[in-house]
């Protein structure tokens, strides 16, 4: 339902012409949600602020709908706003009007009958769990409820797409879920089609369906969530996965299947040689039952974890051998 094609957006800056998307294509579906993730400066934002039209795209189409975006005039312009609403990282709200007041007010800039906005409001503020807020400021709150203010005020006219730009960023683990379980909500009740910018890769493979990687104005990767985080192809998105916690579903192995404690051992930097676990085997009493792993090579340093079973009496000393070689040994415990 939404489809870039050979987007180009240039800027001309003091040292000639930048170019922050370069010939960009991709689909997205409806009631799905794609995210898009790269370093700083990649051209996220960029990106998105062409897809609701606060950038001009130098050149290439959006269709959203069958309807080609950059061709609308003026009139057909605002109307198209309106399906799409926009969350940030710093929430942007009214500081100076209510809960209620903020969400209402995409209501009120479309002449929306009193009672009508009345009646989305309140269904609104039940949706986010915020009815004892309405009256509240923004400033009353926490950021995790400021965000739900903002996304009610994002999808409170109903649109099609909900475009997100690093909405969770600012928001600490417990908020993120929140959020993300929110988003998610909106999903599966608006059947509303959700662009998620972010860094923060769990975060991404907690809600993507898919996931686009972005570099230097360019998706130099796209692919399933499940797929990328499997099998990612290019080195940056290696680099991303590796920065992610040992608490992610593609690590996810139960212990309880297991005789024996199970280790995650992640090498950190050059560190990995095969030899290292059989050198481990040779010297203690013990045999390692490799489960999962992920190891690559990213210029001339490995990067990447293993899953493995110790069996034998003497783990504990194979375990303090392999710390000693800068290798990271944490049991594996999932209730
Ligand atoms: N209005 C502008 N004028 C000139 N250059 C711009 C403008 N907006 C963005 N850029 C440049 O375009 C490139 C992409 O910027 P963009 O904000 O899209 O990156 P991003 O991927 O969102 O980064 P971040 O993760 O830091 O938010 C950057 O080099 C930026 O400096
Ligand atoms: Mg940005």
């Amino acid at each position: 339902m939404i489809e870039v094609k050979n987007l180009v957006k240039e800027f001309s800056t003091d040292n000639g012409t930048l170019r922050a998307i370069d010939d960009v294509s991709f689909k997205v579906n409806k009631a799905e949600v794609f995210g898009i993730i790269g370093l700083s400066g990649a051209g996220k934002s960029t990106l998105v602020r062409c897809i609701n039209k606060l950038e001009e795209p130098t050149s290439g189409e959006i269709i959203i709908d069958d309807v080609p975006i950059l061709e609308l005039n003026n009139e057909e312009l605002l109307k198209h706003r309106k399906d799409i609403g926009m969350i940030f990282q710093s929430f942007n709200l009214f500081m100076q009007k209510t809960v209620y007041d903020n969400i209402a007010y995409p209501l009120k800039i479309v002449d929306t009958p009193k009672d009508k906005i009345k009646a989305r409001v309140e269904e609104l503020l039940k949706f986010i769990d915020l009815e004892d807020k309405k009256d509240n400021y923004p400033a009353q709150l926490s950021g995790g409820q400021q965000q739900r203010v903002a996304i009610a005020r994002a999808i409170a006219t109903n649109p099609k797409i909900l475009l997100s730009d690093e909405g969770t960023s600012a928001l600490d683990p417990a908020n993120t879920k929140s959020i993300l379980e929110l988003l998610k909500k909106i999903v599966e009740k608006y059947h509303m089609t959700i662009i998620m910018i972010t860094h923060q890769m769990e975060v991404a493979q907690d809600i993507c369906d898919r996931i686009a990687v972005m570099e230097n104005g360019k998706i130099i990767e796209e692919n399933t969530t499940d797929e990328l985080f499997k099998n990612p192809k290019h080195s940056m998105t290696r680099s991303f996965i590796k920065n992610l916690g040992s608490n992610n579903s593609e690590t996810e192995v139960l212990a309880k299947d297991f005789d024996n404690p199970i280790y995650r051992l992640a090498y950190l930097d050059s560190n990995y040689k095969e030899a290292v676990l059989s050198q481990c085997i040779k010297k203690f009493d013990v045999d390692i039952n490799l489960i999962a792993g992920n190891i690559n090579r990213i210029k001339d340093k490995a990067v990447g974890y293993l899953i493995v079973e110790f069996i034998g009496n003497d783990t504990d000393n194979a375990i303090e051998y392999l710390r000693s070689l800068n290798v990271s040994v944490e049991e594996v415990k999932n209730e």
